[in-house]
């Protein structure tokens, strides 16, 4: 046997050698470890056993709608996504107890400035307001019905809430252009502008009804779209809202 191993090729007895190990490794996991070890409901068990004893806080929406009116009102509301519990703190003992454990009133300007105060991070249209100015020294929930916070106008100008694009526009050689000359813009995008969309020109052709060597528009440099740029939509070189010619 002996023999036999040391006849055979280097490589060879490597692989052999490497296999042995694995072959014990194998069977010591499996024949040697004891299986109390290995099992994982031991584990999960005492986990959950662990986690259970933590004192359950949350009640849930659901619950609050058994005896407030409010639920109805905030459902349609802008803070139609914000649970209870968000604004009034853990609340399941208030729920199990109402008079004896009250939960948090939020009339502190502070706790709406965390979510409204302006942050360039949040996203574009998202109602962000600057605590410091925007009247100042009266409580939020004076003005606004923290279940049913209506914008109190809705914003009539594009640049309310496309302000940057609106000032780009405004110094750009398409200054003379409405913004609805190239967006079509339903009445209800200026209320619930994530649901109800503008539209975006999807062609080239669109920007040729003014461009295009054919075009009767007047004062306008003209280019030949069937062979200028051709492949690319206009506004893969030219942004459509501060076209430049180097
Ligand atoms: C079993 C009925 C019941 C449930 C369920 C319930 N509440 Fe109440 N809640 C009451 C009653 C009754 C009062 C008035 C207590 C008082 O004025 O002494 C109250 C008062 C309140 C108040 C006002 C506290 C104050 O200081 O004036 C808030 C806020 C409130 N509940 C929030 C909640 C939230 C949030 C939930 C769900 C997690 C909830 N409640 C679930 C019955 C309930
Ligand atoms: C955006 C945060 C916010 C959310 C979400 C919210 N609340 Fe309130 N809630 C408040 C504030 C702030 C007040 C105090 C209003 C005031 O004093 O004018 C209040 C007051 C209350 C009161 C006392 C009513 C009164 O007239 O004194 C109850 C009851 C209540 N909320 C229940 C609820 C329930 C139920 C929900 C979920 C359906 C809920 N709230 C969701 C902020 C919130
Ligand atoms: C946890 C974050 C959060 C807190 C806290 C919060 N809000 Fe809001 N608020 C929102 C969200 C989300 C919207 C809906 C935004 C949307 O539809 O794009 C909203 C919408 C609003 C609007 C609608 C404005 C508009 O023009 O569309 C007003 C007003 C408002 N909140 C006031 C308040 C007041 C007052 C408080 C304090 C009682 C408050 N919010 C606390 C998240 C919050
Ligand atoms: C004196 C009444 C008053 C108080 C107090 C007040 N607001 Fe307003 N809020 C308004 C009015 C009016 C508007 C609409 C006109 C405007 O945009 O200024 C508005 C608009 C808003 C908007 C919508 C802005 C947008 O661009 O869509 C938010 C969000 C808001 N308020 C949050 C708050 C928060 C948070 C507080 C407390 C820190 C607060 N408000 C305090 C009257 C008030
Ligand atoms: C109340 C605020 C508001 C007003 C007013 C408003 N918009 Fe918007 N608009 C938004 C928001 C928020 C988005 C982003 C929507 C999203 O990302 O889902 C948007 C997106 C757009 C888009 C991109 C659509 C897309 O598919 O990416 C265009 C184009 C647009 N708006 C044009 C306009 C024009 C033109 C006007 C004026 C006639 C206007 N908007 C007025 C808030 C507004
Ligand atoms: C000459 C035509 C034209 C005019 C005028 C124009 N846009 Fe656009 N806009 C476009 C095109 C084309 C795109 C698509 C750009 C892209 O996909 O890269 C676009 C994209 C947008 C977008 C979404 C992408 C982004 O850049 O954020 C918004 C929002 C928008 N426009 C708003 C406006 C507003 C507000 C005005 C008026 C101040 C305006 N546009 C004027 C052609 C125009
Ligand atoms: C309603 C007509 C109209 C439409 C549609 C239009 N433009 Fe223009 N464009 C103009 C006018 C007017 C000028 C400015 C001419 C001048 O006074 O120099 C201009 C200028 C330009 C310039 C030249 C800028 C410079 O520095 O000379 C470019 C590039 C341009 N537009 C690209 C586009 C693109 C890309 C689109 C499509 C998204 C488009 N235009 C859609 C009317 C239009
Ligand atoms: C591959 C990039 C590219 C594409 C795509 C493109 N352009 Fe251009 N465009 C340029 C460059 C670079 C210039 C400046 C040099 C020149 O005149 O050729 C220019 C110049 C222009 C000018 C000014 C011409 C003058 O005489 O002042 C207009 C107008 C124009 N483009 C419109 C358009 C329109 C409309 C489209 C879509 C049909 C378009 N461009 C697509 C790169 C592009």
């Amino acid at each position: 046997m002996r023999n036999l191993f040391n006849r055979m090729p280097d490589s060879l007895q490597r692989i052999l050698v490497v296999f042995a190990v694995f072959v014990f490794v194998v069977l010591f996991i499996r024949f040697l470890i004891p299986p109390s070890i290995k099992d994982s409901t031991v584990h999960v068990r005492e986990t959950l056993e662990r986690e259970m004893t933590h004192p359950v806080q949350y009640a849930g929406s659901d619950v609050c709608a058994e005896c407030h009116e409010e639920s109805n009102l905030k459902k349609k509301g802008y803070h139609k996504n914000l649970s209870c519990e968000t604004c009034h703190g853990t609340a399941k003992e208030h729920s199990e107890d109402p008079t004896g454990a009250k939960p948090n009133l939020p009339k502190k300007r502070e706790f709406c400035s965390l979510c409204h105060t302006y942050d360039p991070s949040r996203p574009t249209g998202f109602p962000q307001i600057n605590p410091i100015a925007h009247n100042p020294l009266k409580p939020c929930v004076s003005c606004h019905n923290p279940h049913d916070p209506k914008p109190p106008r809705v914003p009539q100008e594009c640049q309310a809430c496309h302000a940057e694009i609106a000032r780009t526009k405004a110094v750009s050689p398409h200054v003379q252009l409405e913004c609805t000359t190239c967006h079509n813009v339903p009445q209800n995008h200026k209320l619930t502008p994530r649901t109800v969309k503008a539209t975006i020109p999807s062609e080239r052709t669109f920007c040729g009804k003014c461009h295009g060597k054919e075009a009767a528009v007047k004062h306008v440099p003209k280019i030949d779209i069937a062979s200028h740029g051709e492949k690319y939509l206009c506004w893969q070189c030219h942004y459509p809202h501060m076209p430049e010619v180097e």
